[in-house]
Order: structure tokens, then sequence, then C-alpha cells
């Protein structure tokens, strides 16, 4: 088992059109989100049986109450070996430094433009000076290791590639350009606005000159590059280029439903055991049999689909039913 992705709340202070593009959700019920005991429980369970790596996501998981406390729990989780979050990055300034003192060892900025009128377009909310305070406090407080995800949108942003790259460099952060997806809630994607891993490598080696690949060394979803001035870039291409085949990672939504991958339509309930008083022992057993019949690839199918001209995203009433196929409650 590798990477455990816990998201922390289905709500969120933007509406980012590629992920949240509705006038109105269904959201989880509030007494079905996980407490921080019953996270810290899960994660115990997740980490025993190899998942070291942890990343807390959302929704918008700067909107949980006392977060810095979770961290601390978890952070102090003795085989927890990296500890990371992503965020929208809008609520950062006033947590950065209690989040580095609770033992945050990694954090991940979502951030799609620099301009705060395109921001305000794409978000659909005006908090564009927030998230540069958010920024610029998380490098501030010592939080090494700062990475910025970019969802490139063709006729939207990829006009600030290159832009972002020198933000990235200021800020001693990695930029990683991340191909908009058909997942869950993503009712306004068509494949004319993906821009692809191609057209971004073409793009930045017009404005840089030669782009080199970098090696992999894990089984991360991003593919690193570096430019001739040695600066180093990531790039996601989950749409035109899947790396289901290398995926190790599975992911909690807040109300302790496990998926075994960004794309699945269902899930294990791991709320409902463990509320009903199930051992350790007996959530790993629930655990490592649904792990060993993972056969899921998501984003591989997803290419299968698009050339069979299927309808690719779930409807949006399918979307109202169920809550968890969302991206925002699935966590990124
Ligand atoms: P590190 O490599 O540990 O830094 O993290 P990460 O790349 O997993 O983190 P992040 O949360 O920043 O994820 C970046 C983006 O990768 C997400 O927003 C998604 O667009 C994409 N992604 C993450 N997990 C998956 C997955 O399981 N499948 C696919 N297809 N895409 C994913
Ligand atoms: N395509 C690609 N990435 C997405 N995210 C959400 N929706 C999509 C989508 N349709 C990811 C972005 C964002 C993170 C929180 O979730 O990377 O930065
Ligand atoms: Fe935007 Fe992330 Fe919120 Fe989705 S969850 S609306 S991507 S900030």
């Amino acid at each position: 088992m590798g990477a455990l992705r816990i998201s922390l709340t289905d709500r969120c202070n933007l509406r980012c059109r590629y992920c949240m593009p509705e006038e109105e959700y269904a959201w989880l019920p509030r007494e079905d989100l996980l407490t921080f005991e019953e996270i810290e429980r899960l994660t115990e369970v997740f980490v025993s049986l190899g998942a070291d790596k942890v990343r807390l996501t959302g929704g918008e998981p700067l909107l949980r109450r006392d977060l810095p406390e979770l961290v601390r729990r978890l952070a102090g989780l003795p085989g927890v070996k990296d500890l990371a979050m992503t965020t929208n990055g809008v609520l950062l300034a006033r947590h950065a430094e209690h989040l580095r003192e609770a033992g945050l060892h990694r954090l991940t900025i979502s951030l799609d433009t620099l301009r705060p009128d395109r921001f305000t377009e794409l978000t659909r909310r005006g908090t564009y000076p927030d998230v540069m305070a958010g920024i610029h406090a998380a490098v501030a407080t010592g939080l090494t290791d700062l990475k910025i995800d970019t969802v490139v949108m063709r006729g939207v942003n990829e006009d600030e590639l290159a832009d972002l790259v020198e933000f990235g460099k200021k800020m001693s952060a990695e930029v990683r350009f991340i191909e908009y997806m058909d997942v869950g809630g993503a009712t306004g994607w068509t494949p004319e606005k993906v821009f692809s891993r191609k057209e971004i490598l073409e793009t930045l080696a017009r404005e840089y000159g030669p782009v080199e690949e970098l090696r992999k060394t894990d089984v991360a979803p991003a593919d690193r590059f570096q430019l001739p001035d040695g600066t180093v870039f990531g790039i996601i291409s989950s749409t035109t280029q899947p790396f289901c085949a290398t995926c190790d990672r599975s992911r909690l939504t807040a109300d302790g439903m496990w998926l075994r991958c960004l794309y699945a339509m269902t899930g294990t309930d791991l709320r409902a055991p463990l509320r009903a008083g199930a051992s350790p022992d007996e959530l790993r057993e629930l655990i490592t049999g649904t792990w060993q019949q993972r056969r899921d690839r998501g984003a591989v199918d997803r290419v299968g689909q698009r050339a069979r001209g299927q309808q690719v995203f779930v409807s949006v009433e399918t979307l109202k039913r169920d809550p968890h196929l969302e991206m925002h409650t699935r966590g990124g």
C-alpha cells in the first residue's frame, strides 16, 4: 500500500470552474464527518499496512477547525514518513506558522493564474490577494518543499505558463502543470479545453529553449523536467498520458469512504465498521482484502471511453444523488 490521501471536508471557499462548476451542491451530512480521533485511528491502520505518505486535502482542508491539532496527531504517528497538504491558499496566511509548528512536512498550493481578474473569473470568488498573502506566509514561515499546482485550460490560462514558472522561481516552489481532467463534477470539460503535456512542453521550449526530462525516481503522478537555467517543473498528464500502471495511492473521503482510485464509482465504507467498534485487525482485514483485488485503471479507462465517443464525466443528476463522486469530495 502506498500513499493515502485524506479529504478533511467536502466544503470549499472557492468554486473553480474545472472542479465546482455548478451553482448548488449536495453536501455530506455533518454528523458523518470523521472526527480527528477517527481520522487518527484509520490513519494508524493504513500506516501499519505500509501507507507511509499521507496527504491532507479537501475540498479546502483549512476550513476544518483546529486543523493544526490534527496535523500534530498525524505527524506524531511513528509510521508517517511524509505528511503533506494541498490547499487553495485562501486561509493560509493565518495558518502557515501553526501548521509548520504542528509538524507538517510539505505544502502544495493550487494557483492557476497570476492575474487577479482572471482569478476571480476562474474561482468565482475574489480572494486573489489572500492567496498571494498565503503563499508569502508559507515561504516566510520556512515551510520548505513548496509546490504550486496549476490546472492548464485552453483559452483560460495557457498564456501564463512562463509567468507561473517565474513566480515559482521567486517563491522557491516547484510548479506543476496539470492537464484538465474529465473527472467527477468537471461538467464543463471538453477535449478541446485540454492543454496537453505536449503543448505545455512546446510552449515552455519556445520560451526558454530545450527542456530536458528528468529520470523518474518515484511513483508520483508528476513527471519532472528541467529548463536550460536549471529550473525544475512538473507535468501531471492524467488525461493524455495516464500513470495508472504505477499508481499506489488510495483516498479517504471526509466521511470515511475509502476509494481505491480517483475515478472509482464505488468505495468501501470504513466509518460504519469504525463506529460499530471494529478493531484495528478487523479494519486491516477489510482493507487488505479489498486492496488485493484492486484492478483500478480509472484514467486509462477514460482514454478508451473517449476514443469510443462515450460521455466521460458523471452527469449532474448522478452527482446530486451521490456527492462521493465529486472531485472536491475525494480530494483532487
Ligand atoms: P506529491 O507527489 O506527494 O507531491 O503529491 P501529489 O502530486 O500527489 O499531490 P497533489 O495533491 O498536489 O496532486 C496533484 C494533482 O495530481 C491532483 O490535483 C490531481 O490533479 C492529480 N492526481 C492526484 N492523485 C491522482 C490520482 O490518483 N489519479 C490521477 N489520475 N490524478 C491524480
Ligand atoms: N482537472 C484537473 N485537476 C483538477 N483538480 C480539481 N478538479 C480538476 C480537474 N477537473 C485538482 C487541481 C487542484 C486540486 C485541488 O484539484 O489540481 O489544484
Ligand atoms: Fe478549487 Fe480546490 Fe476548491 Fe475545487 S476544491 S473549488 S479546485 S479550491
